[in-house]
């Protein structure tokens, strides 16, 4: 069965997907900005922790579950489940991850649709089109439509083309340029007059901060957003892993990869901050804080890559290329998601469940384009900070509490048959079991009655 449904071809492969998923908006934009405003080292020290003591066990509970069952979130949680009660609260739980994956998708191709427009500006600039190139950069209904759209488009052919032949070739090739990318970035910004004042305050931690209770709800809302957690979409990849592959090490290097990479856009944005404030551009806010967010992107990099002349085009080319590129791997993931449940469980075709979703979608990015002020922050919120940390909870419960122990240790002994002496299978079950859910639940209760 598992093979008529598609199935990553290698571990490489698998581990480009994934991390492809991970690795977004989220960690090259989100997370250098928010550590540059709380904290410098102490934020990433936060990051760190609830990247591996918590979104890491989420992370392999979404990856076992799924390759157990080889479906879909709906019909796995059904599948894992001893009673009916239960069955149906893992497949309406499953039902809120996809819902919720297709409403991150409708900001995030807007978004996405952001940076590939900037990426083209650059371009239109080399060539001497400056009035296009204006109209690229100046936020407008019809500039965010048409990049909304276009984006949406590559990430639906990718879909179209199925698991091996579209998203882990695609990852294939995208991850690694992207990688490239920003290493080549990274290693020009540091050479610049200024970068050194910026890897102080990335790396000077400032503990009072980076430890209040608003701050911890950001890194957790941060920890989930950026390692895919809660949605299914885990989930639905590792439902297209063989049985032999060793979960544990496939997690472990997705996390890692994961990591890595929002701490090297650190090592970029920081510096290229401070080499902006070199060169003449404002970085900071009327309060003193230093910018942050769309204006950090959008308007402070753009303004440092205009003092730069020509090396400054090709770094802003390289720039949005590199974010366009890491928003699409994520967002064929998202698409995945409804995609899958829509193949599996109503036997719509491959074709039209992407033409048919996909375009439901891009409607809704349009909805929200229409009441932009109201929609956008608003959807942000309510998928990113509350849904997903939520929903991950329940995938804690469903691995921990719900799943028979027998039955998902003789998961883990498909690909290791002495699973259960060693020490992922002595710590693993009791922590999503226990410490998952009281770290959730703290931080939820904490943030909401103070
Ligand atoms: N992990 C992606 C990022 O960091 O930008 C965002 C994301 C992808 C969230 C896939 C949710 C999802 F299902």
């Amino acid at each position: 069965m598992a093979s008529s449904r598609g199935e990553f071809g290698s571990r490489f492969g698998f581990v480009m997907a994934a991390s492809g998923s991970a690795v977004g908006l989220g960690n090259i934009w989100g997370f250098p900005t928010q550590a540059a405003t709380n904290g410098g080292a102490a934020f990433l020290l936060v990051y760190l922790f609830l990247a591996f003591v918590l979104a890491y066990p989420i992370l392999m509970a979404e990856l076992v579950i799924g390759r157990h069952a080889h479906a879909n979130a709906v019909s796995a949680l059904r599948q894992i489940s001893p009673t009916r009660l239960t069955g149906n609260i893992g497949a309406l739980g499953g039902m809120a991850g996809f819902v919720i994956a297709s409403l991150i998708l409708t900001f995030y191709a807007i978004v996405a649709g952001w940076m590939m427009a900037f990426c083209l500006a650059s371009v239109a600039d080399l060539i001497g089109l400056t009035d296009f190139s204006r109209w690229l950069m100046t936020f407008g209904w019809w500039r965010n439509v048409v990049f909304m759209l276009a984006f949406m488009a590559l990430t639906m052919a990718i879909i179209t083309a199925g698991v091996r032949a579209g998203i882990e070739q695609w990852s294939q090739r995208l991850m690694p340029t992207l990688l490239i990318m920003l290493a080549a970035l990274v290693g020009y910004v540091l050479t610049q007059e200024g970068a050194s004042d910026g890897l102080k305050v990335y790396l000077m931690p400032d503990f009072r901060s980076a430890l209040s209770p608003q701050l911890i709800i950001a890194a957790l809302g941060s920890a989930f957003f950026s390692l895919s957690l809660g949605v299914g979409t885990m989930l639905i990849y590792g439902s297209y892993l063989k049985d032999d592959e060793n979960l544990p090490i496939v997690g472990g290097l997705v996390t890692l990869v994961d990591v890595s990479i929002a701490v090297l856009a650190g090592f970029l944005v920081l510096p290229a901050m401070y080499v902006a404030l070199h060169n003449g551009v404002e970085i900071f806010t009327e309060t003193g804080a230093l910018i942050s967010e769309d204006t950090l992107i959008f308007t402070v990099l753009p303004e440092l890559f205009a003092t730069m002349g020509i090396a400054g085009v090709l770094g802003s080319i390289t720039l949005f290329f590199l974010m366009s590129i890491a928003a699409l791997t994520s967002a064929i993931s998202m698409l995945e998601v409804p995609v899958a449940y829509a193949i599996e469980e109503h036997g719509t075709k491959r074709r039209n469940a992407v033409l048919i979703i996909g375009s439901l979608i891009a409607l809704g990015s349009v909805v929200i384009l229409l009441h932009f002020e109201s929609l956008f922050g608003l959807v942000i919120a309510i998928t990113t900070r509350y849904s997903q940390p939520l929903l991950g909870l329940m995938m804690c419960v469903y691995a921990g509490w719900v799943w028979r122990r027998d039955s998902l240790l003789r998961e883990l002994r498909k690909n290791d048959p002495s699973a259960a002496e060693g020490l992922f299978w002595k710590v693993w079950p009791w922590y999503v079991k226990f410490v998952c859910p009281v770290i959730i639940l703290a931080i939820f209760s904490h943030a909401t009655w103070g």
